[in-house]
């Protein structure tokens, strides 16, 4: 999903979007890592593991001409996350990231910003118990997610006909998605990755436990760029009776239509504290 502010004081609830959230940080720290602020306590050094995160990225999605990575590329990405632990990026499970609730009692989703340039970001998503991202999707994009602890349950689509104009889907009011993942992560498991196309490229997660996952996004949401964060509900009938393209092969299929994000989705800033990135 879209990242936000590192570095920035929580959001509020006019966060709920990822990508006015990333709009901001965007204005604020284009291209420059994350920095303790004046008076916090001083950032870890750079360790290996996130400084060799951050150059793979750099090396691959700076040789990538499209939003797709070459195939040993995409490897290459994949075999750095799948090597780095919570401890890494310093973090525990016990952190307050991973219990903070509304005022209802509806977890707060915490973004940790580590990095972002226009060809790539990278950041953590920590989610309490019961914490929902909401379906959404990553438009002309190649999303890596690596499950750093937790017990996380994903359910993704790739659009049925990929070819279709996303005009005339949203003349349609809702557009057809074929279920890619439909199951439950428990950490270590491998790194997840999704394309424009292919993958699960609308997903959302529900944390049964306190989860952190860690994304690399290539490229970074740019509404200028066409890369709009849209969330989606699974509509519960087709567009219309006469609609030519029936479900095929029934709970395979969804018709999805785009929504607003759910008003009990609060995405908040956090500053980032593990091993910083050197970025020269
Ligand atoms: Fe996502």
């Amino acid at each position: 999903m879209r990242v936000e502010a590192g570095g920035l004081p929580e959001l509020g609830s006019g966060a709920r979007d990822p990508a006015g959230a990333r709009r901001q940080r965007r204005r604020r720290q284009q291209r420059r890592p994350a920095m303790p602020s004046a008076g916090a306590a001083a950032q870890p050094a750079p360790s290996p593991a996130v400084q060799g995160l951050f150059e793979a990225c750099r090396e691959v999605f700076g040789a990538s001409a499209g939003a797709v990575p070459s195939p040993a590329g995409v490897e290459r990405i994949k075999s750095v996350l799948d090597s780095i632990s919570a401890a890494d990026v310093s973090l525990t499970r016990n952190m307050s990231y991973f219990r903070r609730v509304n005022s209802n009692g509806i977890p707060k989703i915490t973004y940790l910003h580590l990095y972002e340039c226009e060809a790539f970001s990278i950041g953590i998503f920590c989610l309490p118990p019961r914490g929902v991202i909401p379906l959404h999707n990553h438009p002309n994009m190649t999303v890596f997610s690596k499950l750093l602890f937790g017990e996380l349950r994903v359910k993704s689509y790739d659009w049925a006909d990929a070819s279709q104009d996303s005009t005339d889907a949203q003349l349609q009011g809702a557009r057809l998605a074929k279920v890619k993942v439909d199951g439950t992560l428990n950490a270590p498991c491998a790194t997840s990755v999704l394309y424009p196309e292919d993958g699960g490229n609308l997903h959302c997660f529900t944390a049964h436990t306190a989860c952190a996952v860690l994304d690399v996004l290539g490229p970074p949401y740019d509404d200028g760029s066409g890369r709009h964060c849209q969330h989606y509900n699974v509509s519960s009938s087709a567009p219309s009776a006469g609609d030519s393209k029936p479900l095929p092969g029934d709970d395979g299929y969804a018709w999805l239509e785009e929504c607003e994000p759910p008003d009990n989705f609060h995405l908040v800033g956090s500053t980032y504290m593990g091993p910083r990135i050197v970025d020269n």
